[in-house]
């Protein structure tokens, strides 16, 4: 198996109830290694350009309102098949079809304020990395 670097954001709904340490632990406990992660308040701008993809979505507006209401926590995980592995641990995006044991079975609150975001595939994990890291600050 391969080790790979995939890209997680901890969302507001997380933060505004100060639930990071337990996002974190589910990471750990799965065996992805936190190395790198900053504590941010996004601006509208890098909220419109990170989530481009979905600016044709009728929950666009929407979605970038709350990624910028809070701050988040951006990092990267690192690990055996971790974008897989951070799928799995995250669930599915709507809580209610997630999985028991999973983060946002656990504590998300809806589709939208679904605590945690995590890259779908390596080019996007590659991608979003670089959105919000230098090389430098992955301290693998
Ligand atoms: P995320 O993995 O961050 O990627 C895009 C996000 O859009 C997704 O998680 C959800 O939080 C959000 N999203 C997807 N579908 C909906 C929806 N129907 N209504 C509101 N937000 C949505």
């Amino acid at each position: 198996m391969a080790i790979e670097r995939t890209f997680s954001i901890i969302k507001p709904d997380a933060t505004r109830r100060n639930l990071t340490g337990k996002v974190v632990a589910k990471f750990e406990d799965a065996g992805l290694r936190v190395i790198a992660s900053k504590r941010i308040q996004m601006s509208r701008e890098q909220a419109e350009g990170f989530y481009a993809v979905h600016k044709e979505r009728p929950f666009f507006g929407e979605l970038v309102d709350f990624m910028i209401s809070e701050p988040v926590i951006v990092q990267v995980l690192e690990g055996e098949n971790a974008i897989a592995k951070n799928r799995e641990v995250m669930g599915a995006t709507n809580p209610a079809d997630a999985d028991a044991g999973t983060i946002r079975k656990e504590f998300a609150l809806s589709i939208g304020e679904n605590t945690v975001h995590g890259s779908d595939a390596a080019n996007t994990a590659a991608e979003e990395i670089k959105f919000f890291f230098a090389d430098a600050e992955l301290v693998g």
